[in-house]
């Protein structure tokens, strides 16, 4: 994963970010971008709905490496009009109500994001769901028009854990209460014991549309 990123930063300059929801794999990137070069580039979505310790782990992930984490949030015409159509939680009603709430929730801020970059680097591994089965260390991110680097892709869970708790990184307090991968307050929830890993997310829904 290190010599991934250092041969990232090296090809892509200012012009690559991190994505981070501070998620473990997030967290684990963030401390060893830190060990490459002194300012690591952050961003981060700010849907509006996170968890209040997602915001915690934020705060004290700047101030433990004194490094900005740049925040892109929803637009606010576009959000007011779709919470005053469709009520602040359409997201349980439809599958496509979900979808428009992430988006301009998430969608459109993460375009913004990457406007101008020639490469982004996520915490996307293959073990994480069986849409993640194929991630490549580094894609061409045909979307969004930029490489995405996965310095993590081959990572299992252990060794992500192993990492936090070796290094002393800071994580999402709700790691420790059967939160698995942590996205929007109210949609996520714990698993329990033998669930998938990303059961907790959109629970409601099919696991295909859950990407
Ligand atoms: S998600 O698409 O279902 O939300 P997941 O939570 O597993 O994905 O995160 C996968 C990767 O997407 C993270 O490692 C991170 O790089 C990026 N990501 C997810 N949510 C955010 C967010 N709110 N802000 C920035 N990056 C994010
Ligand atoms: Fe909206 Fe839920 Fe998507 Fe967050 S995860 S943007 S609250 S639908």
């Amino acid at each position: 994963a290190t010599e991934i990123l250092k041969w990232a930063v090296q090809v892509f300059g200012p012009d690559i970010a991190l994505a981070t929801s501070f998620g473990a794999e997030d967290q684990v990137l963030t401390d060893l971008w830190t060990g490459i070069a002194p300012r690591p580039r952050l961003f981060t979505l700010d849907t509006g709905r996170l968890f209040q310790e997602t915001y915690d782990v934020m705060h004290a992930t700047i101030h433990r490496y004194g490094i900005p984490c740049k925040v892109f949030a929803p637009d606010t015409v576009e959000l007011a009009r779709l919470v005053e159509r469709d009520g602040p939680n359409l997201f349980y009603e439809s599958i496509e109500k979900r979808k428009a709430c992430c988006e301009v929730r998430k969608t459109r801020p993460l375009a913004r994001a990457l406007t101008g970059l020639r490469a982004w680097v996520t915490g996307l591994r293959r073990g994480q769901s069986i849409t993640r089965a194929a991630v490549q260390a580094i894609e061409w991110d045909d979307t969004h028009g930029l490489y995405k680097i996965c310095p993590l892709y081959d990572w299992t869970q252990e060794q992500v854990w192993e990492y936090i708790h070796d290094h002393g990184v800071p994580y999402n307090a709700l790691h420790d209460r059967g939160f698995s991968s942590i996205g929007c307050a109210p949609c996520t929830r714990a698993i329990v014991s033998g669930e998938d890993i990303r059961a907790g997310r959109w629970w409601w829904e099919q696991p295909e549309h859950r990407e």
